[in-house]
């Protein structure tokens, strides 16, 4: 393929592993980890959207805690203090995807950089706890532009990085209503369809569809 000017990766279920705190959760509440975990994250990005149509943005940190706060209630879980404060903190220690830092590794003759709802501090320690902050150029925070993906100024913030036109950049998500807020804005992109979930029904549709990082690289480099 036309090699872009750069790369531009989603990190939350992109290059990071948002399940990697079902083992704390299911540690906590035996039986019922896998139920808070995805209950969590689908609240998190809820309050994300929700947030950004309703024009009152709080960060990213705030929302996760908030939406942990939602799922232990409706699962009926009783979240101590403590608890709360550990789980988050599993936020920050997030398992990478297995082939994420050797496929970056071979992309690095392409500007990389991640373009997340995560706070600057957020991203920060997370991408260096699972060693992937060396390969890339930047990390670019919606805390830039105070509301969250999919709004356009979310991708906007990549193209002024770059200094390119939206056409010149692929933006690479495992979440497919990111990728069609990133393919609305105009930028080439790439899904990552991990899970195997059907398409979007947005509008738009991916350039490139991939299981993983690995596969991606396979194409770029071919
Ligand atoms: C992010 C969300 C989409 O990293 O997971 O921006």
């Amino acid at each position: 393929m036309d090699h872009p000017a750069g790369l531009v990766f989603d990190a939350y279920g992109t290059l990071l592993d948002v399940a990697s705190v079902a083992a704390a959760c299911e540690a906590r509440w035996p039986g019922r980890g896998a139920a808070l975990t995805t209950l969590w994250r689908e609240r998190q990005l809820q309050y994300s959207w929700l947030r950004s149509i309703m024009g009152r943005h709080a960060d990213f940190w705030q929302l996760t805690g908030e939406a942990l706060d939602f799922a232990c209630a409706a699962l009926g879980l009783d979240l101590a203090p403590a608890d709360r404060e550990a789980l988050l903190a599993g936020y920050l220690r997030l398992s990478p995807f297995p082939e994420v830092a050797s496929a970056l590794g071979r992309l690095g003759g392409l500007r990389r950089m991640v373009l997340s709802n995560g706070t600057p501090a957020m991203l920060r320690a997370g991408l260096e706890h699972a060693g992937l902050a060396g390969h890339l150029e930047a990390i670019l925070s919606v805390e830039d532009v105070g509301v969250f993906k999919p709004a356009p100024p979310v991708y906007a913030m990549a193209t002024a990085h770059l200094g390119c036109a939206p056409a010149d950049i692929l933006f690479v998500s495992s979440n497919g209503w990111d990728i069609a807020g990133a393919a609305s804005f105009g930028l080439r992109t790439a899904w990552l369809n991990r899970a195997g979930a059907p398409a979007e029904r947005l509008g738009v549709a991916p350039e490139i569809v991939v299981p993983d990082l690995a596969a991606l690289a396979d194409v770029i480099l071919a």
